[in-house]
C-alpha cells in the first residue's frame, strides 16, 4: 500500500486484508507484546492542522508500538500562523525524515494533494480531511462491527448481511462517507437517517437508503445503529433544527435504546455530544462499541502504518516471531 486516502477506492479484498492484519496486531495486545519491532528506524509524522484527540493519539500510539519514531505537527502554535503553506510545511517534516505523513486538514482533497503534488515521497494516511473522508475511522468501525458480530471468527469475513443504520450529521460528516463506501464494499446494507437538511444534496448517487424517521429506522432491525456528532463548527450554511428538537426527533435516548433488536449495536466516533445525539443511557450501555472502537483503532492503525511502510502482507505474527 502506498498511501491511504480514502474508502471509496479500496476493493473488498484489500479492506478485509487491512482488517485481517489489524486482528494480527490486536491479538499481539492481547498476549501484552508492548513493542513489535516492525518500523524500527522509519519515523512518522502527525501533522494535523485541525483539532483532534483520538485519532492523534491513536496513530502515535501505533506508530510507538510499532518501533517507529513520532513526530508530531499540530498548526496551533507552529509557523502556519506566519503563512507557511502547506507545501513548505510538508516538505519542512519530510526534510527532517519522514517515512508517513498522517494528515488532518480542513480542506477536502489536501491529503490526496500531499500524495500526488509531487512535494514529498512519504507515504499519505488520511486522517480526515474537510467533509471528504476519514479512512481509518471507517475501518475501525468496520473491524469493531465485524468483531462484535464474528468474535474469533471474524479473520476473512467480511460484513455481508448485515445492516448498519448512520444517524445524524450526514452532510458534515466525513465518517459517514467513509463508512458508507467501505461498508456497502464489505456487503453491508447502509441506511441514512437524518433532518433533510442534513442530508448531502448528492445523496442520490449513494449506495445507500435514506429515512428521515429514526423510529422508523430502527423498527428495521439494525445490527448497528452508527450515531454521529452535531458538528456545529460546521454548521453555518445548513438549517439546524433546535438543540431540544433534533435530540427529540433524532437523538437515541433510553426508550430508542430499548427498541433496538437484541444484539443490535451503538456506534459513536466520538466526540459524543451527550444528550444532544446521544443519551448517557446508551452511551453507557452494554450496547455501546465507543470505547471498544477505541481500542481498535489503535490495532487499525498499526495495521495501516505496517502495510504502508513494512510493504508486504506477511502476518504481524510472523514478523514478531521471525518466521
Ligand atoms: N473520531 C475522531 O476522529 O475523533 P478525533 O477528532 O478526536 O480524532
Amino acid at each position: 500500500m502506498r498511501h491511504l486516502l480514502d474508502t471509496r477506492s479500496l476493493r473488498r479484498a484489500e479492506a478485509v486484508g487491512i482488517l485481517d492484519v489489524a486482528e494480527d496486531m490486536a491479538e499481539t495486545q492481547l498476549r501484552e507484546v508492548k513493542k513489535l519491532p516492525t518500523l524500527r528506524g522509519k519515523t512518522v509524522v502527525n501533522l494535523f492542522f485541525e483539532d483532534s484527540t483520538r485519532t492523534r493519539i491513536s496513530f502515535e500510539a501505533a506508530a510507538k508500538r510499532l518501533s517507529a519514531d513520532v513526530i508530531n505537527f499540530s498548526a496551533k502554535g507552529s509557523s502556519v500562523s506566519k503563512g507557511e503553506s502547506l507545501q513548505d510545511t510538508a516538505q519542512t517534516l519530510q526534510a527532517m525524515g519522514a517515512d508517513a505523513v498522517v494528515i488532518r486538514h480542513g480542506a477536502s482533497g489536501a491529503p490526496q494533494t500531499l500524495a500526488t503534488s509531487g512535494w514529498i515521497s512519504a507515504g499519505v494516511v488520511n486522517a480526515g480531511d474537510g467533509t471528504h473522508e476519514h479512512p481509518t475511522q471507517a475501518l475501525l468501525d468496520a473491524f469493531t462491527i465485524r468483531k462484535r458480530t464474528h468474535g474469533a471468527a471474524s479473520r476473512g469475513r467480511d460484513l455481508d448481511g448485515l445492516h448498519v443504520a448512520i444517524v445524524g450529521d450526514i452532510l458534515h460528516s466525513r465518517v459517514a462517507r467513509s463508512n458508507v463506501w467501505l461498508l456497502t464494499t464489505l456487503g453491508a446494507r447502509v441506511t441514512l437517517v437524518a433532518p433533510p437538511t442534513l442530508v448531502p444534496q448528492d445523496v442520490s448517487a449513494w449506495p445507500v437508503t435514506v429515512r428521515y424517521d429514526l423510529d422508523e429506522a430502527i423498527a428495521d432491525a439494525p445490527d448497528a445503529l452508527m450515531m454521529l456528532r452535531i458538528q456545529a463548527e460546521r454548521m453555518n450554511a445548513a438549517y439546524f433544527p433546535t438543540e431540544r428538537e433534533y435530540s427529540r426527533r433524532w437523538g437515541l435516548d433510553p426508550l430508542r435504546l430499548e427498541a433496538l433488536p437484541t444484539g443490535s449495536m451503538v456506534l459513536h466516533p466520538g466526540p459524543m455530544n451527550r444528550g444532544l445525539e446521544i443519551s448517557a443511557a446508551a452511551a453507557d450501555s452494554p450496547r455501546a462499541t465507543v470505547l471498544e472502537q477505541v481500542a481498535n483503532g489503535v490495532s487499525v492503525r498499526m495495521a495501516v502504518l505496517y502495510l504502508l511502510l513494512a510493504g508486504d502482507q506477511s502476518s504481524a505474527n510472523e514478523k514478531e516471531e521471525g518466521r
